[in-house]
């Protein structure tokens, strides 16, 4: 890379710099709607779309501001292609249910596209085909049988050989007819759309707590109540759990993205690696040029190494296959996967059809969020749809899911205690600026960050969702929660759940009288432990 012109890449989603989407009072008095959607990403808003155009009375609410979670994370591939999923689900659950899967991908993304036009929405919308690509013998052997499961599937497609830039595949596998988007300047439209259909939206308004009587009430943080016959949630993680116990059938992911201006011409297509370490390429327009995301790193959340380390490996990466001209942003995104790797769209619970979830999306947010919304309007509406029982969150295959069920909350199992006895030394006065880290204070594990002025912020690393204890993101400066994905900026607020409660605030220990600790105060610090 040439030193000299690189820029200062801005640690956030390139989608927000050109996009602004209107804003929201949040909630400030009781108030009551036929339907409560909770979330305002993908799903939240073409949900409320849906069934506002259907002529519902419908409310959403937000925790922060509208797509700004998830949704406004994504690489916004618009794609059926998800990773190696169609030979496995083909085994699994036989060709119609595999069938039915690709199908609803693909509806989904008609459907978007039909707004697009209808709306005249300059989102960038760009037909390109997706591909997988194989750099050793085993995943281009992974991919022939991908291959084959197409063919058997009637999905369109090719098996081919070498890449349009500078890398080595042994195998590649095109899906046709798949797209790319700008997703914060579509769904800007749709909340347009939504204050024209007369939806209420609140911004800055949690869900914190739901009473289910004769109708359901759904308490907020700043302690109104909403009262409505159906509640969606479509807040990533299930806001609430209604007994499903989504907590322990799914785990989440983070990952880590880049835009550059690359030196070397810009490749069509979509594009993800199969084989370890996972890559996605694929192209975008920044101030009317085009530019490459490139992604990958993906580890469990809570589990990395330096986070900062994930986006070096990726930089390195992008320098060798494309070279680059320019950094411009960088950013990661959180995903959760279940058992059997669809996700979990439907009523909560088998036997409540007031409450409807939709969550677990992995990476593929775009079509599944889209689908979502289709499927839980068509719910609320009392409409049947074909592909209901393939996405019910009370479907239950026992292999490989029980499998996986079990290794998975070995895992958590093991954070649980592996945490707790851990040994650490750390202090901290030992804190340089910008660092954080797990400290001993008191004899208990603590977590400990340092901000630029040298005020130190202390936490509770016991996770207030079920008790794990929380590892350091240095990259994002958060507070990651190993077994269920919950996250925490470094002053122990919640930025995502399944934790609904702050990390118990420590840093008015440091200091008597609540101050916080500053430079050249470490005398004090020794006196006060
Ligand atoms: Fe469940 Fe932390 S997210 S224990």
């Amino acid at each position: 890379m040439n030193h000299e012109q690189q820029e200062w890449t801005r640690p956030e989603p390139l989608w927000r710099e050109d996009c602004k989407i209107d804003s929201f009072e949040p909630l400030r008095e009781d108030a009551s709607t036929e339907v409560l959607i909770v979330g305002g990403g993908i799903t939240g808003i073409t949900t409320a779309y849906l069934l506002a155009k259907a002529g519902k009375q419908v409310t959403l609410i937000e925790a922060d501001q509208l797509v700004n979670g998830t949704t406004g994370h994504t690489t916004a591939k618009v794609t059926a292609q998800h990773g190696l999923i169609y030979n496995e689900f083909l085994n699994h659950f036989g060709d119609e249910q595999a069938s039915l899967y690709y199908q609803a991908q693909m509806n989904a993304l008609h459907f978007m596209k039909d707004l697009v036009d209808q709306y005249s929405i300059d989102c960038e919308w760009t037909e390109e085909d997706a591909h997988l690509f194989a750099t050793t013998k085993q995943g281009a052997l992974k991919l022939e049988k991908e291959h084959k499961a197409y063919l058997q599937l009637d999905i369109p497609g090719t098996l081919y050989e070498s890449l349009p830039f500078d890398m080595e595949a042994t195998k590649a596998l095109s899906m046709k007819n798949q797209a790319r988007f700008h997703p914060l300047k579509y769904l800007q439209a749709l909340v347009k759309e939504l204050k024209n259909l007369g939806c209420t939206i609140h911004e800055q308004t949690t869900a914190t707590d739901v009473k289910e009587e004769d109708r359901i009430h759904v308490k907020t943080g700043n302690d109104c109540t909403i009262t409505c016959d159906k509640l969606v949630s479509c807040s990533h993680f299930p806001f609430y759990d209604g007994k499903g116990f989504y907590f322990s059938r799914m785990y989440a992911e983070r990952s880590y993205l880049m835009a550059i201006e690359p030196e070397k011409e810009i490749p069509e297509g979509m594009y993800l690696s199969i084989d370890e370490p996972k890559r996605t390429v694929r192209t975008a327009s920044y101030n009317g040029k085009p530019i490459l995301l490139i992604g990958g790193e993906s580890h469990k959340t809570g589990q990395g190494v330096d986070t900062s380390f994930h986006y070096r490996v990726l930089e390195e990466f992008a320098a060798r296959t494309f070279g680059i001209k320019k950094k411009l942003f960088q950013w990661s995104a959180q995903d959760l996967t279940t058992l059997d790797k669809v996700p979990y769209i439907g009523p909560i619970t088998r036997r409540n059809q007031n409450v409807f979830v939709a969550t677990g999306f992995r990476k593929w947010g775009m079509t599944n969020g889209t689908l979502a919304g289709q499927l839980i309007s068509d719910y609320v509406l009392g409409e049947q749809s074909l592909f209901h029982e393939l996405f019910t969150p009370s479907r239950f295959k026992t292999d490989p899911s029980m499998k996986q069920f079990l290794s998975q909350n070995f895992d958590v199992a093991t954070h649980l205690i592996d945490g707790k006895l851990e040994l650490v030394a750390d202090r901290p006065e030992r804190l340089h600026k910008g660092e954080g880290k797990i400290i001993q204070w008191k004899g208990e594990r603590a977590g400990a960050f340092k901000d630029e002025e040298g005020q130190v912020y202390m936490v509770d690393t016991t996770c207030t969702h079920m008790g794990c204890e929380v590892e350091w993101n240095g990259a994002e400066h958060s507070w990651d929660c190993p077994c269920h994905g919950s996250r925490f900026s470094y002053d122990g607020s919640v930025m995502e759940g399944p934790a609904d409660q702050p990390l118990k605030d420590l840093s008015h220990e440091l200091m008597p009288l609540g101050e916080h600790k500053r430079e050249g105060q470490e005398d004090q610090l020794e006196e006060s432990e």
